[in-house]
């Protein structure tokens, strides 16, 4: 009986080990200890044995069972472990997918940039709504009512009422500040910073604004502006132009020039308008290149916002950026900006 039992034990050993998966190995034990198996077999033959040989026979039989079942977990485990594993090996050799690293768009860029300039004097950002109302992009500035820049043909006015694609007959409806429209300029955020703030005001707004332009090398329907604005007391045409000049020859040089040509606007007086002048504006074949709007406060736009413009002063200037981004790169037609064209992005 013992050498029986010591066999059978070593064959069932031999064949867990050899067991190549789990379901292998749950073959193998049922085939030595399921219920038909054939130590299950062996341990119920000890009834034939001669009584004295009994409990010898089954303290060997018990031994080698529990033996076995430690050599089934611990083969369980390195088959569960394998398993896991990934069906075939990692090549660590192979190249990576590269992932191409995106650019801040050249706008973006150069409106940080100005950004960046005026902080080191201490303006602030300020920020008002795309879709503006006729009292802050028009009645608020001064312009009246009559003004061309109002004109459906030039203004994109807006009907939130309207589902897309309907169409009203006429202007939209009226609101209390008048009718809905995409800015024109960023000089609404003058009023709205003004209406909610006291002076002294030292603020800049980046922004998108609209007009009703055909596309062409200098015009977009959609482009960026950025406008500057500072209230305080006594403050003069001297601190405009010397704000201007530092921050254009940090923007974009040393060697360039900047003259102011008087200009009409309703909301500044008197206005400006900002020459600019460089070697690269004139390798582009021109001495001068008009560059942005400027002027003082006008009293009445104090007025409109509840400053007492006895007291106040101020200046305020308002330019585009795609010209700005236009001198510094190069570029010479302002739809390359918005063709998302990655060989052009690529390049800034
Ligand atoms: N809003 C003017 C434009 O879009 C630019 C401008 C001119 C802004 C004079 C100003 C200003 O703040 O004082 O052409």
């Amino acid at each position: 009986m013992g050498m029986e039992i010591e066999s059978l034990k070593k064959a069932a050993l031999a064949e867990l080990m050899a067991a190549e998966d789990l379901k292998a190995l749950e073959q193998a034990k049922v085939d030595y200890l399921g219920s038909h198996g054939k130590f299950t077999a062996l341990l119920k033959s000890l009834g034939t044995l001669p009584k004295e040989e009994r409990p010898a026979a089954g303290k060997l039989i018990n031994e080698a069972k529990v033996e076995l079942e430690a050599a089934l977990v611990s083969r369980r485990e390195e088959l569960e472990l394998k398993a896991a594993l990934p069906k075939e090996a990692t090549d660590f050799t192979l190249p990576g997918r590269p992932r191409t690293v995106g650019r801040i768009h050249p706008l973006t860029q150069v409106t940080e940039d100005i950004v960046r300039v005026f902080r080191k004097i201490g303006f602030v950002v300020a920020d008002g709504p795309e879709i503006e109302d006729e009292w802050h992009c028009f009645d608020a500035l001064n312009t009246p009512a009559d003004h061309p820049a109002r004109d459906t043909q030039d203004t994109f006015y807006v009907d939130l009422s309207l589902t897309p694609g309907e169409r009203r007959a006429g202007p939209p409806v009226g609101e209390a500040n008048g009718r809905l429209l995409l800015r024109t300029h960023t000089s609404s955020v003058q009023i709205r910073v003004m209406e909610k703030q006291r002076p002294p005001i030292r603020i800049i707004a980046p922004g998108r604004v609209y007009r009703r332009d055909n596309a062409d090398a200098t015009h977009n329907p959609t482009f960026q502006q950025i406008e500057g604005l500072y209230v305080d007391k006594g403050v003069t045409v001297g601190d405009l132009k010397g704000t201007v000049e530092f921050v254009f020859t940090q923007l974009l040089g040393d060697d360039v020039k900047i003259r102011f040509r008087p200009h009409y606007f309703s909301y500044t007086e008197p206005s400006f308008e900002i020459d600019f002048s460089s070697p690269l504006v004139r390798k582009m074949g021109k001495e001068w290149l008009e560059l942005a709007g400027c002027g003082m406060v006008h009293p009445q736009v104090f007025e409109n916002v509840g400053y007492d413009p006895e007291v106040w002063t101020g200046w305020a200037f308002g330019f585009g950026i795609e010209r700005i981004a236009m001198i510094r790169y190069g570029v010479n037609d302002i739809r390359l900006f918005y063709e998302n064209n990655r060989r052009f992005l690529e390049q800034f």
